[in-house]
Parts: C-alpha cells; structure tokens; sequence
C-alpha cells in the first residue's frame, strides 16, 4: 500500500528496535508521572484508546470538550518529552521550533481512532509528526472534508510520519490494529505519539 497526499511523508523502519526501545523506556518514565487516562467524548463516550502526554500541553477530551491543557487531568504538570522523541521531530520535521505537546495513545486489543482532523492548535503552519511503537496500526487518510475518498497504509514499529502541508489538516484515523504482532511492548497492543506545536 503506497500514500500519495501531498505533505505525507512516510520514513518506514526510521527507528531500529534498539531505538524503539530507547523510546520506550522514556515512555514508561513519562507514564509513571502522567498515568495512561480514559479518554471521554464530549458527547459521553469513553474512546478505546488510553491516553497521556509530555510536554507544556497535553491534548485530553471530557464532557467540557476538547482542548489542550497545562495539565493532567488528575492535576500536575506533564513531564518534559524525552530527549529522544525530540531528536525525532529534530531529524524529520523540517522546522527548528520544537513542538509542545506529546500526545501519548496506547491502543490495546480492539482499540481504533475514528477519522478526525487535528485542528485544535493555534495555527496550522507546522507539521505533525507521528511514531507508531509495537503492534501493526491501519492508518487511513483523506483529504480535508469529512466523507472523501481514503488511503491506507499499515503503520509498524518504528514507523516515522510527517503530516504537513495540505496533509496537515487532513482526515486521518486507525482502523484497527494487529494485536500481538510485534512483541515490543511485553504486554502487546501499540503506542502512537504525536508531536505538534501547539500554540
Ligand atoms: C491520532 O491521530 O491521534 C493517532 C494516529 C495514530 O495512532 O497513528
Ligand atoms: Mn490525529
């Protein structure tokens, strides 16, 4: 499966095993700090995903809606990103400012992201960049109106995912996920980050 949208870049295998697990140990020190929440929709529903962040902002949802916010929702500042997702976004973003928040999903068995657009950053201007960590995610694509045609791709470990451009506002989700296909994480499922400038 190939993504042609212009300002999608895939890196497949950009991280190596050795550097997906230097990823995940920071992880784990940021998940100690700032515990994987249940995210909840502003109409109510509970998402499959569990979710935290790194950074001066954390993206969370709740009946209020959704916004970024200064702290965890139990309260507390979230923990600086790791040195070693920042060298990420530093080797393929393309930009010198450095991004704010790291959105943290753990997808477990069963666990999807319905098609959204992430637009609730101050500008659009930078791209988004994203590490897939553990299990085999379905990645889909569209354009930037709800209910256009869509692409997939399945996103591994150690994927690397620039989102700029006209892709930078684009409909993106995850369908599903091959539970137990990487065995990088002990227990099985995937993690997703999500770096972005936020204000
Ligand atoms: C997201 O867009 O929030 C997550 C994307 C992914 O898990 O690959
Ligand atoms: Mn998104």
């Amino acid at each position: 499966m190939q993504m042609s949208i212009a300002g999608f870049e895939i890196y497949k295998g950009f991280l190596n095993r050795k550097a997906c697990q230097t990823v995940l140990t920071a992880l784990r020190g940021v998940v100690r700090q700032a515990p994987l929440f249940v995210p909840v929709t502003p109409r109510g529903q509970q998402m499959s995903v569990r979710m935290t962040a790194a950074g001066d902002f954390g993206w969370i949802t709740d009946r209020r809606g959704y916004r970024y916010s200064a702290t965890h929702p139990e309260g507390g500042a979230w923990p600086p990103i790791p040195d070693p997702v920042l060298k990420i976004w530093n080797e393929v973003s393309g930009v010198t400012r450095q991004p704010e928040c790291c959105l943290i999903n753990y997808y477990g068995e069963g666990a999807r992201m319905g098609l959204h657009q992430d637009k609730d950053e101050a500008g659009f201007d930078w791209p988004v960049v994203s590490v897939s960590l553990g299990d085999d995610g379905l990645f889909r694509m569209g354009g930037t109106e709800r209910g256009g045609k869509t692409q997939s791709v399945w996103l591994e470990s150690g994927d690397v995912v620039v989102m700029g451009g006209a892709a930078r506002l684009a409909y993106h989700g995850v369908d599903r996920i091959r539970f137990g296909s990487s065995s990088l994480l002990e227990n099985g499922g995937r993690l997703n980050l999500t770096l972005r400038v936020v204000t």
